[in-house]
This record gives structure tokens, C-alpha cells and sequence, in this order.
């Protein structure tokens, strides 16, 4: 189950990547936007990341360049959302970073990129052990 959310930037892309989770079989609820109309993209990475920590599972955020979703998203407390741009990023996001939410950019990537980003986000696991310690790290600044 993932929690998928753009806007009007990313909404294409959006209404893409959803075929292909179809396409896999993978469960998943669309947080919106559902057209092409503008709208702000921060109200969108709130939804999006508030289910992901309620529902302790992982989001899909797709704007323009994939930069304010990601910046939007990590200001909300447990959320480590990563701005992949290739496989690699989209892999280490999760094998080292533990990455709650993956975002990208609908007019920066292109289709075949973000599917397999986003494959490899959903299948890949984290690795712990010293990179536990360093996401507790994250995890603290959390407090200040
Ligand atoms: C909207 O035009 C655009 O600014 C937005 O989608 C995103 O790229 C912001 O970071």
C-alpha cells in the first residue's frame, strides 16, 4: 500500500506512474490533485506525508522539479522523503537513508525513469546497522 500525491506540476506524471502501479499489482490511494488546475503543492505533500507516518507505510510525490514536494514533505516529523533523478538515488534512498517517500519531478523525468525508480523504492529494503545509527541521528534533529 503507498500514498501517491502531486500537483497540478507533477499531475501527469501522477496519472502515469498510477497505471504502473496497476500495471504491478500494487495497492495504493491517489491523494490528489486530480486535474491539471493549479494548485500548491505544499497542501499536497502534507496530505500525502501525514498518511505515510499515520499508516507507517510509503508515498509517491511527484511537482515540477520534485524540489518543493521534497522540501515541503521533510518538515513533517518522521517523514524522510528523497529527490531521485536515477536508480541509483532511488535504491541507496531506501537502502541507507530508510526513505518514507520518494519524490521526482513530472517535468524534469522522464516516464521510464520514474517507473523504475519507484519499483525499485517500493521492492527495496534497509540495510540498518550503522546506517540505523545514522537515520537515529536524523531522527533527533527532529527535536531541536
Ligand atoms: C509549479 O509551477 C512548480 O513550482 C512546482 O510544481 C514545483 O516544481 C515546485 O518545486
Amino acid at each position: 500500500m503507498i500514498f501517491i500525491g502531486a500537483d497540478h506540476g507533477g499531475y501527469d506524471m501522477k496519472e502515469a506512474v498510477i497505471g504502473f502501479l496497476k500495471e504491478i499489482g500494487e495497492e495504493f490511494q491517489d491523494l490528489g490533485t486530480y486535474s491539471n488546475e493549479s494548485c500548491d503543492y505544499p497542501d499536497i505533500a502534507k496530505l500525502v506525508a501525514e498518511n505515510v507516518v499515520k499508516n507507517k507505510v510509503r508515498g509517491i510525490l511527484i511537482c515540477g522539479s520534485g524540489i518543493g514536494m521534497s522540501i515541503a514533505a521533510n518538515k513533517v516529523n518522521g517523514i524522510r522523503c528523497a529527490l531521485c533523478h536515477d536508480a541509483y538515488s532511488a535504491e541507496y534512498s531506501r537502502r541507507h537513508n530508510n526513505a518514507n517517500i520518494i519524490a521526482f519531478g513530472g517535468r524534469t523525468t522522464g516516464l521510464e525513469i520514474a517507473k523504475q525508480m519507484v519499483e525499485i523504492f517500493l521492492n527495496t529494503e534497509f540495510e540498518g546497522g550503522r546506517h540505523q545509527r545514522r537515520v537515529d541521528k536524523i531522527n533527533k534533529l527532529e527535536e531541536l
